[in-house]
């Protein structure tokens, strides 16, 4: 018997070792690797806690439950797994895939995997520096806000009280009458009432009081309304006077996105490419496949040309597209700065126009958005090590090292800065007021 109990009891004792044995892959996985890994190749499309070109990846397992290999595959080869059909990645398809195009194949391996898998389910939002300003998810500042709410709050206070006050009044100036009058109909009543209310009891004081509030409050819930719609222009897709495609130009006929949007790589502004540039083809290229000669002829009528005598009449008017993108003019945002230094892709930010028939704004172009990826994002140091006001945070941070480290005096600060350091764009900066704004 005690021999039996003995024997069960370190049989599951064993059982338990070995669950707790097996277990310890999970522990070995490496959430620190797998932040670098994630930042180097998926930060240009996902964020942790927030939809970007990519959906959020918090809590992707539990989406992806009982499918962890089909999780790896996807992640390998979207492509593939695409054609599997399973409903879940159907869904994503349907809510992505237009607007963000196919997440391409990504060179990582399942250890790689599994790493990344890791660090998600371990993270934590960074915690906000202190001067910081907080917002919510509107991109509006956190003081902004409540003051708004206060103020609502406060006048809305100051009309309860009012009335108040004017009912017992008119409790008061009610009982006076009844006990004089005969009752007239109900509807009268209530006008005899605020009549003599107004004209016997009412103090000048209250009564501006009462139309001021009665005024205002409307104006203050529509303006406050307004502000939470402030720059949510996410998704804007106007028609153009031309239907241009870029599915079709930048997509089909892969037409480099600088050879139209010259500036990208040189300026501030992308530029909207004049005629003359459509030109350069469609003086050939007459009719197109969905609307014929309809819409390549607003063309010409811009640019004055006449394609049955291949001249130019002189006469011209601008096409008049619709901006999509519009940041308020207190922002300072440099095109070239984030192209050429920052390495990025147009994607990053504008999406997977290649895809689009229509162009729309993918990205939200809040103030929280610039930040985020601020926060998240590694500068190119090779890109910038020249960058006069990034100079003094490296110097800073090197004297610092060598200060710790008195035998590594032959480390120079170039190499320090690449190999002992990552500094993301909010380290050197980058979350300064007067970086974005006038
Ligand atoms: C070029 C942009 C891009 C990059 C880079 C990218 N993804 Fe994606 N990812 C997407 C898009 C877009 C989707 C949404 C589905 C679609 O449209 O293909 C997606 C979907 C996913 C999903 C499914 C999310 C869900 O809610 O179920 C996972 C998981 C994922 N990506 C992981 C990764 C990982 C890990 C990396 C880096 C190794 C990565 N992605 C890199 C664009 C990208
Ligand atoms: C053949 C010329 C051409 C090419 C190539 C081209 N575009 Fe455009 N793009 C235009 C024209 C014209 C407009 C204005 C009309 C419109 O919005 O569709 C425009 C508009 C845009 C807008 C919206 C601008 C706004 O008003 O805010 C973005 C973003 C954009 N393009 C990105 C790209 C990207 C990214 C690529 C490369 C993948 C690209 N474009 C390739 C001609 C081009
Ligand atoms: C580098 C060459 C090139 C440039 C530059 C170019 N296009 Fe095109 N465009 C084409 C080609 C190729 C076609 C498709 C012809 C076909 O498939 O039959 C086309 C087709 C079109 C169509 C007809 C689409 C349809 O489906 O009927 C329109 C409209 C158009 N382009 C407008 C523009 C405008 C506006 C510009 C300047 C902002 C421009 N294109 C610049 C090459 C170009
Ligand atoms: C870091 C994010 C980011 C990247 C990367 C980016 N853009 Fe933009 N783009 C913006 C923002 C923000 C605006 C709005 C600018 C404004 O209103 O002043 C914009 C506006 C535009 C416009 C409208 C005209 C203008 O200059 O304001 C075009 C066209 C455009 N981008 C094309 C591109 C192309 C092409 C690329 C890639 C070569 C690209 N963008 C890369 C964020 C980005
Ligand atoms: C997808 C990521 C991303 C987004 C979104 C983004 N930025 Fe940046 N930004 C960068 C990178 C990367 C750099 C660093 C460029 C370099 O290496 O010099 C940068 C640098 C800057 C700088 C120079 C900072 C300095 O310290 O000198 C300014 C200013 C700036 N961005 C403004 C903006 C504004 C305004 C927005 C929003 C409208 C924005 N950025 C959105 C990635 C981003
Ligand atoms: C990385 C760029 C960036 C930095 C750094 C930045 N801002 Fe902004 N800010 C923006 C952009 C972009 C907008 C426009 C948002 C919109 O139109 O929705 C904006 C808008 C604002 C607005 C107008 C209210 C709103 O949300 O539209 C205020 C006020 C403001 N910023 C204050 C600040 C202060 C104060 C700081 C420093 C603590 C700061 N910003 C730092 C990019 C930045």
């Amino acid at each position: 018997m005690l021999r039996n109990r003995l024997s069960s009891a370190l049989r599951s004792l064993l059982a338990l070792s070995f669950i707790v044995f097996t277990a310890t892959p999970i522990i070995a996985q490496d959430a620190a690797n797998g932040e670098n890994v994630f930042k180097a190749v998926c930060a240009s499309c996902h964020m942790i806690d927030k939809d970007m070109t990519g959906p959020k990846l918090m809590d992707v397992t539990d989406r992806w439950a009982g499918k962890e290999e089909l999780l790896k595959q996807w992640i390998k080869n979207p492509s593939e797994v695409k054609k599997l059909g399973d409903p879940y990645v159907t869904e994503l398809l349907q809510k992505w895939e237009p607007k963000s195009g196919l997440m391409a194949a990504q060179a990582v391996n399942d250890a790689e995997i599994d790493d990344i898998l890791a660090y998600i389910a371990a993270y934590v939002p960074p915690a906000p520096p202190k001067e910081e300003v907080k917002e919510n998810g509107n991109g509006l500042t956190f003081d902004e806000m409540s003051l708004a709410l206060l103020l609502v709050v406060g006048i809305l206070l100051v009309i309860l009280i009012m009335l108040l006050g004017l009912k017992a009044k008119l409790g008061k100036a009610i009982a006076l009458k009844e006990e004089g009058e005969a009752k007239p109909s109900f509807i009268g009543e209530i006008i005899a009432d605020i009549k003599y209310f107004i004209t016997e009891q009412m103090n000048p004081t209250i009564l501006v009081l009462t139309i001021g509030g009665i005024v205002t409050l409307p104006v203050l819930v529509i303006v406050f309304l307004n502000i939470q719609d402030l720059g949510s222009q996410q998704g804007y897709a106007p028609d153009q006077p031309i239907k241009f495609s870029h599915k079709l130009h930048a997509g089909k006929y892969n037409i480099d996105c600088q050879y139209c949007h010259t500036g990208v790589e040189k300026s501030k502004n992308a530029n909207i490419p004049s005629a003359n540039i459509c030109m350069n083809c469609h003086k050939v290229v007459q009719s197109g496949p969905t609307y014929g000669t309809e819409e390549i002829a607003k063309i010409y009528a811009a640019i004055g040309f006449d394609p049955d005598k291949q001249t130019y009449s002189g006469q011209t008017k601008p096409i008049e597209w619709v901006r999509i993108h519009n940041l308020p003019d207190h922002v300072n945002f440099n095109h070239q700065q984030h192209v050429v230094a920052g390495n990025l892709d147009c994607e990053n930010c504008h999406g997977n126009v290649r895809e689009m028939e229509v162009v729309q704004q993918v990205s939200l172009l809040e103030m929280g958005w610039c930040i985020n990826c601020h926060r998240e994002t590694e500068v190119a140091i090779d890109n910038n090590f020249y960058q006069e006001h990034y100079q003094q945070v490296f110097e800073d941070d090197y004297n610092q090292f060598i200060k710790d480290n008195p035998k590594k005096q032959d480390v120079g600060i170039k190499e320090f800065v690449k190999e002992h350091k990552r500094y993301t764009i909010a380290d050197l900066g980058g979350l300064e007021c007067q970086r974005c704004h006038y």
